[in-house]
């Protein structure tokens, strides 16, 4: 199958306000909803990562989604939707947690899971009893759902397993030659993906730390839950997440986080750049304020990756994911990655880059094979 390519990024400005639709981004959208509605898949931006999306009531197309990305089954999908009415169609209870969280933070990065009605395909939950509901924030993704006129479920348009793309060139990577089309519009905003807030329990739980903070959570709904990472490695838990259970974001070489003061992440750097051998591909990824002190004297590192600014950590975050793609576009085969502190967004970037360390298990220049 031929993937066509069309870049919308000039005139998404354009694209907040309906009528002021370019004639081009007019007609690709139109084109776009035509082959969801026939029960193909079309890539597209959101504001958290770039979406594959399938018309989320026909169980054939969602099925395409797992067969294209190699996504285990029972890994359960997101549906997106437009509207808050269309939200409440694929669920069964909408609560007043649910509507507070939607009037507050959507169109958003957030996620919830809730009771699902039966109109939603068995394969979309995963076999659960709930579903995953997001309204995203980008107005090409927003418009496509409109133009529809049924919600989208739609992953993280990437292989399974490898880190999630968040430009055009990234999904081109991954699934050229297996979807009629990729919609391109730049980088996306927040970088990582959304979080998911399961509100089908007695207390609300996030399940995927991301782009809306514990901290924003806890500001409007009071008492919120974060699954502990750690306990899914415990025997017999079953995660409440089935997502969680798959390792994610995993670039292809070895990742070391960077922790401590400079002194010690300097001196981590410093070794395994001595115990590394003429062959392997080292990479730094750091904040701009730390990378002159972090690399002084040190010369040979093959790639140093600047995050952004320690000052920004939004966008330092948002940049990780594109990190880890040039890391392997660059047969990189060890990444040394700086820590980033664990409030705000830096619940998620950690995250992110804990799944991505530690494949494994290196911690001395020695085991480096
Ligand atoms: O930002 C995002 O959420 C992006 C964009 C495209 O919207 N989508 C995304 O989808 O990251 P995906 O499929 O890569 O991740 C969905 C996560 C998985 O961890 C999955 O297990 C979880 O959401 N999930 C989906 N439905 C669920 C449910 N009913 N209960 C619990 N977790 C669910
Ligand atoms: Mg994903």
């Amino acid at each position: 199958m031929e993937t066509r390519r069309v870049n919308l990024e000039a005139e998404q400005s354009e694209l907040k306000v309906k009528d002021d639709l370019s004639e081009k981004a007019k007609l690709l959208l139109k084109e776009a909803a035509t082959l969801l509605r026939n029960g193909e898949l079309v890539a597209f931006p959101t504001e958290t990562v770039y979406g594959l999306g399938a018309n989320a009531l026909d169980s054939r197309a969602c099925n395409q989604i797992f067969r294209v990305k190699g996504r285990p089954a029972d890994n359960p999908l997101i549906v997106h939707i437009a509207s808050i009415e269309e939200a409440k169609k694929v669920v069964k209870t909408w609560s007043v947690q649910a509507e507070i969280c939607a009037r507050e933070f959507w169109p958003g990065p957030l996620t919830l899971v809730l009771p699902k009605r039966d109109i939603i395909p068995d394969i979309i939950s995963g076999g659960l009893e709930t579903v995953a509901v997001r309204m995203p924030a980008h107005p090409i993704a927003l418009e496509l759902i409109k133009l529809t006129g049924f919600p989208l479920a739609a992953p993280s348009a990437n292989i399974s397993g490898k880190p999630s793309p968040t430009e055009g060139d990234h999904v081109w990577q991954d699934l050229h030659g297996k979807i009629p089309l990729l919609i391109e519009a730049g980088k996306c905003q927040v970088g990582l993906e959304s979080t998911v807030l399961d509100l089908s329990g007695s207390k609300p739980i996030i399940l995927r730390p991301g782009g809306i903070t514990l901290e924003q959570l806890r500001a409007v709904l009071g008492e919120v839950d974060i699954v502990d990472e750690g306990q899914k490695e415990a025997e017999g838990f079953i995660p409440r997440s089935p997502g969680m259970k798959y390792r994610h974001y995993a670039p292809q070489g070895e990742l070391i986080v960077l922790k401590g003061d400079i002194q010690a992440k300097r001196e981590i750097i410093n070794k395994w750049s001595l115990a590394r051998n003429s062959k392997q591909k080292l990479a730094v990824l750091c904040f701009a304020e730390t990378q002159a002190r972090l690399l002084e004297h040190i010369e040979n590192i093959d790639f140093i990756f600047t995050l952004g600014s320690q000052e920004n950590l939004e966008e330092a975050a948002s940049h990780l994911f594109e990190a880890l793609r040039f890391c392997d576009k660059q047969q990189v085969e060890l990444i040394l990655a700086e820590e980033m502190p664990e409030e705000g967004i830096g619940v998620a970037f950690m995250n992110r880059l804990k799944k991505a360390a530690g494949k494994k298990g290196l911690t001395e220049p020695n085991t480096l094979s």
